[in-house]
């Protein structure tokens, strides 16, 4: 194909270290790779090693919160009611907890409540704290337990902002985010995905905010005057998406049943660029069955939001760096709104099984924006991604670069990488090759249906592939080759990569400028759609001189890019290339957004020369109050990593 191909483009270290997956069905796994990872298949067995929680004895089948908001202490108080089924015998429940104040343990029903035998156990550093509740034995199978409890201002799973970090700058604003294992800092619960519950809430804030939650919400957009939402989430659903907004927010509506809450300031704006979601949401069901959730909205967030979205049930949560005004930035949404069938839906037994989540939600967002937008369009989305999973396994331990990752003794948060998204989405668009789409859609859409409202391991799936589509359809694939794409490390070959004539003229622009046989203002640019731009600057040459960067500054005003994707691509060849005239916007994009996709990468390119890691510190003191405390973890490993060297 025209474009360097994912292979041949650049130098990258793992090339040793990367294995080709042949489509050829004959081929076996390498030795190597096959040595490697035998361990990991056959030793794997269902445990959730990043929850305390025992379900199989004793599970959490239903939540009612009571909670207040404080913005004063940064607090949250109140009450977990957990509704507790248990096996013969058992005569324990165990919760996950992370800085929880835990202030007293009841069971029973109001008329009859009983204080409760409960213990703390020492903190993990990952993990948090096992709260072991003692069950007495009244031969019922089903007990309610309340824990009244209050958070700690340092919660992982909550951001409180401050007025002055909020669009309309008047009133403070809180979101929590509990996915991977956060949802254990805001609420004692059983804190694993393999565990399912429905829930509802009374939350309690000042008269002047609206809460709204991963629930039923409330779209009439008038305020509650004494302060008190009630929800309810009738469809049973993991603990990481529980999820809280609190803030001076408005509701848009786009549709009949999509729209958008936001600060008054940006509603308007946000409800435009995304006007799409209707649509998104029609051929979704069409490809992969009914939305069984009800209302699809949105909510935006302040810049900090470590995230670009977190898949809440009913509720997206989204950024407001990827409301660009040309709707460039909308296949967020699309991803978000695909987690209601791959991910919420159907749901990852444990963090090992992310990629159940994410690269299926990538191949389904693949698709749906093939749909809405064209291929053209969907196809370089998918080769940029292809060349960040590329440029990024370059720097991952090899154990990192398997589907099925194991993040035993450590945080998942740690773990993050593009590998569960976007090799996960070049396995199942393999298969999709292999078994033609016509097929391979039937397939998804039974799987969605076969396995909605549970939560299920790697392997389960496997046996699921195994038997519904290896099966019927003998001698396209082999086990092995299945085995080497969710056990072994290294990416698969080229023939995998879409073609795409746009990337491949901008290839012949930029050579030509670099070699100096065309000048910059000779590129015909007029035309070029967001995705054009990020990969003529995405391969650029990483050692541009000063005049090569005036020059592009000059001609197409790159430190004054209001796309979020632009500039972060540019501040990465202004950070490489130390081109001063754009450091003063560099620091106020970094102070402003807490976006960690957009921020980390530059904080990693700054550190490497002394004279920009005094600049990243530096600036780095006057972001850090602003960002999230996930985001704050992964900036301060970065500059006190970079201390030592
Ligand atoms: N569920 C994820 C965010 C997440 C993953 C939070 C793992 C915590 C642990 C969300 O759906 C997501 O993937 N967001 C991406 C979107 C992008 C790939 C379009 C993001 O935030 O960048
Ligand atoms: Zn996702």
């Amino acid at each position: 194909m025209a474009v360097c191909s994912l292979l041949a483009c650049g130098q990258n270290p793992a090339d040793e270290a990367a294995t080709e997956i042949k489509s050829d069905a004959a081929s076996p796994a390498s030795d190597e790779i096959a040595r490697a990872d035998a361990d990991a298949i056959s030793s794997y067995e269902y445990k959730d090693v990043h929850s305390f929680a025992r379900p199989d004895e004793a599970r959490v089948v239903s939540a009612h919160l009571d909670i207040a908001v404080d913005f004063d202490s940064q607090v949250l108080t109140g009450k977990a009611a957990l509704m507790i089924e248990r096996e013969q015998g058992a005569d324990e429940v165990v919760l996950d907890t992370r800085r929880l104040d835990i202030e007293s343990v009841s069971i029973g029903a109001d008329d009859k409540l009983e204080a409760a035998t409960w213990d703390l156990r020492p903190e993990d550093p990952n993990l948090g704290r096992a709260l072991v509740i003692r069950l007495p034995d009244t031969g019922q199978n089903k007990l309610l337990v309340t824990v009244a409890y209050r958070t700690s201002p340092e919660a992982s799973g909550l951001q409180w902002l401050q007025p002055a970090q909020t669009a309309g700058k008047q009133h403070p604003f809180l979101f929590t985010q509990s996915q991977a294992i956060h949802a254990r800092s805001w609420i004692p619960l059983q804190d694993t995905p393999g565990v399912r519950m429905t829930y509802t809430a009374t939350v309690r804030v000042p008269a002047a905010l609206r809460a709204v939650m991963s629930a039923a919400n409330d779209t009439s957009n008038a305020l509650h005057p004494d302060g008190i939402y009630q929800f309810e989430m009738p469809q049973a659903i993991p603990s990481y998406l529980i999820a809280l907004g609190v803030g001076d927010l408005v509701f848009v509506p786009m549709s009949e049943r999509t729209g958008v809450f936001a600060e008054p300031d940006i509603a308007q704006a946000a409800a435009r660029e995304f006007a799409d979601t209707e649509r998104m949401l029609q051929i979704s069901e069409k490809l992969y069955g009914p939305y069984r959730w009800g209302r699809y909205d949105l909510l935006i967030l302040p810049p900090s939001f470590p995230f670009g979205g977190m898949e809440n049930p009913r509720l997206s949560f989204i950024t407001p760096t990827v409301i660009a005004g040309d709707k460039s930035l909308v296949s967020l949404i699309a991803h978000e709104l695909a987690h209601s069938w791959s991910g919420n839906l159907v749901t990852n037994a444990t963090w090992r099984d992310l990629w159940l989540n994410e690269g299926f939600t990538s191949f389904l967002t693949t698709r749906i924006m093939e749909a809405v937008y064209g291929k053209a369009r969907a196809d370089m989305e998918y080769y940029l991604d292809l060349q960040g999973l590329r440029e990024q396994m370059a720097t991952l331990d090899i154990n990192d670069q398997m589907l099925a990752i194991d993040s035993t003794g450590r945080d998942p948060d740690d773990v993050f990488s593009n590998v569960p998204y976007t090799k996960g989405q070049m396995f199942l668009s393999w298969l999709e090759q292999q078994y033609g789409r016509e097929a391979f859609d039937v397939f998804l859409r039974e799987y969605f249906d076969k396995f909605a409202f549970t939560s299920i391991t790697t392997d389960e799936f496997l046996a699921y592939l195994d038997a519904e589509l290896m099966s019927r359809h003998p001698g396209k694939v082999t086990r092995a080759q299945i085995d080497q794409w969710v056990f072994a490390g290294g990416l698969p070959s080229t023939d995998m990569v879409p073609e795409s004539d746009a990337f491949s003229s901008i290839d012949t622009l930029s050579s030509a400028w670099v070699d100096r046989m065309m000048g910059l203002d000779e590129i015909d640019t007029r035309g070029w759609s967001v995705h054009e731009w990020l990969y003529f600057l995405n391969n650029l040459p990483t050692t541009l001189s000063t005049e090569d960067l005036r020059a592009l500054d000059a001609a197409f005003d790159l430190t004054r890019s209001t796309n979020s994707e632009i500039a972060h691509s540019w501040f990465r060849h202004v950070i490489r290339n130390n081109y001063a005239p754009a450091y003063s916007q560099l620091e106020e994009y970094l102070i402003r957004i807490g976006r960690r996709k957009l921020i980390v990468p530059l904080y990693q390119e700054l550190v490497k020369t002394p004279e920009n890691r005094q600049f990243a510190e530096r600036v780095y003191a006057l972001a850090r109050p602003g960002y999230h405390p996930l985001a704050q973890g992964t900036v301060d490993a970065i500059i006190s990593k970079s201390e030592g060297e």
